[in-house]
């Protein structure tokens, strides 16, 4: 058991007596049959129990609002889970916003993040009465002021802020640090202030906002976060007498993809969080601020896995062996672009085991297109239902339809139940916006 985001399997994982692996009352094997592969499960209890222990992890700090970030996966019924669950949400895009208003959630718990957000995206959101824009530049203090204006309104904002954080993960999921696209320097933020003062009266700033990178696994630099956000509405206080009472410090939350990843519990991260606003908000003398978290990643990957079946092998002599499944990088991309490791097994003839070293290698035309490399399968066989853990997060929302293949479709599993909740791309559609002149 233990925590969800240290857990490579989704909870309720087993081997059932036909000697397949079962995961939330759903055989693996029966579920590839009835809908194909690939295909996408996310096991709805596993999800949950990952939203409630961030609930209950953050409960001691009564002003913790919990925004899912939808980059890391978003449909119709998971948005309408997290909204169940009582969370609000980051959303980057029309599209993002466009899923949750047909899911029927609102935007009053919804914050628009993004450094270029597009006038007809920042009209969208105003227009669905978005909580709050998190402003990434001084462009787009304009273009919002005069949205806001020419609605007659006057929109809540965050500044984005580059805190000049360095954490260690992948170079293309940091985002703290100076040399960044995102957000306003510190040294830009007193011009920022100067123009909401004087000329963006349509705008009234609430907070400083932050995102300092994704797959994080260290502690300490969620309190330099806190830290240097507390400090600065300590010298804004100072400097400007406005007492700014929100901070939100995005994401980054790390999971177990494979043995040695090692992200501290989200019941850890919280303590150092709360802690952290405490200790500092008593040394720059702040009230206690709102607090946003926006965890995507945490939330929804080990709560799902992607089915595939074995198809062709080849075997190098004394170099390697390749199998091959019907899926890849168009429906996870991850392994090839931030050379991300995942953990898989056959999840039929649980009964036998061989094991054989061997490379998953996708279907796509690329020799990069390599799911894992080098790991133990029990002696893989055309037909054998692979199953790849933890690929809830940024697998769809990142699938592709390279080499013409069609995207998987998407099961959500609870206690035996299956249901479709995205279907299979089919033929039509990949033409549909096609035009022959
Ligand atoms: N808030 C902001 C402003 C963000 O930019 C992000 C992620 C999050 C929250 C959520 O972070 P999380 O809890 O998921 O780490 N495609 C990459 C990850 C990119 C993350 C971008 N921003 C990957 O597959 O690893």
């Amino acid at each position: 058991m233990g925590f969800v985001n240290q857990n490579i399997k989704p909870f309720n994982t087993k081997i059932n007596n036909k000697g397949n692996v079962e995961i939330s009352g759903c055989d693996l094997v029966e579920l590839a049959q009835k809908y194909s592969t690939p295909l996408y499960v996310m096991d709805k209890v596993t999800l949950e129990k990952m939203a409630l222990d961030y609930k209950q992890a953050f409960s001691s700090y009564k002003n913790t609002r919990m925004m899912y970030a939808s980059k890391a996966l978003m449909t119709s019924a998971i948005a309408l889970i997290f909204y169940k669950l009582g969370f609000g949400f980051d959303v980057v895009s029309l599209g993002e916003m466009y899923i949750l208003k047909n899911a029927g959630v609102s935007f009053s718990h919804a914050t628009f993040n993004g450094n270029n957000k597009g006038k007809d995206e920042l009209e969208y959101a105003l227009q669905n009465g978005i909580a709050r824009v998190s402003v990434d530049n001084f462009y787009e203090l304009e273009i919002l002021n005069e949205i806001a204006k020419q609605k007659g309104m006057v929109q809540k904002i965050l500044l984005r802020v580059t805190p000049g954080i360095e954490c260690h993960t992948h170079e293309y999921i940091k985002t703290g640090q100076l040399d960044s696209k995102f957000g306003f320097d510190l040294n830009m933020v007193d011009d920022a202030i100067c123009f909401i003062q004087s000329k963006y009266k349509n705008l009234e700033l609430k907070g400083l906002h932050a995102h300092i990178g994704s797959q994080i696994f260290e502690t300490q630099v969620f309190e330099d976060e806190i830290q240097v956000l507390l400090k600065e509405i300590r010298r804004i206080k100072d400097k400007f007498n406005i007492e700014l009472n929100e901070i939100n410090i995005g994401g980054g939350l790390g999971v177990t993809y494979v043995e040695s990843d090692c992200p501290p519990d989200v019941y850890k991260i919280a303590d150092i969080i709360i802690e952290a606003i405490k200790k500092y908000c008593k040394l720059y003398e702040l009230d206690e601020p709102v607090l946003y978290i926006e965890p995507g990643r945490s939330l929804v990957a080990t709560a799902g896995f992607t089915l595939y079946t074995i198809g062709s092998s080849k075997d190098i002599k004394g170099i390697r062996k390749y199998v091959s499944v019907d899926g890849g990088m168009s429906d996870n991309p991850r392994p090839s672009m931030y050379s991300a490791e995942y953990f898989a097994e056959i999840v039929n003839r649980k009964d036998e085991y061989n094991p054989k070293k061997v490379t998953v290698a996708g279907k796509f035309c690329e020799s990069g297109d390599i799911l894992i490399k080098d790991i133990e399968l029990n002696s893989p066989e055309a037909g054998d239902i692979l199953c790849v853990y933890d690929t809830g997060a940024y697998c769809y929302s990142m699938s592709s339809n390279y080499n013409g293949v069609l995207k998987p479709a998407m099961v959500l599993i609870n206690n035996g139940k299956s249901d479709i909740i995205v279907k299979r791309q089919t033929l039509e559609q990949l033409v549909q916006n096609d035009v022959i002149v």
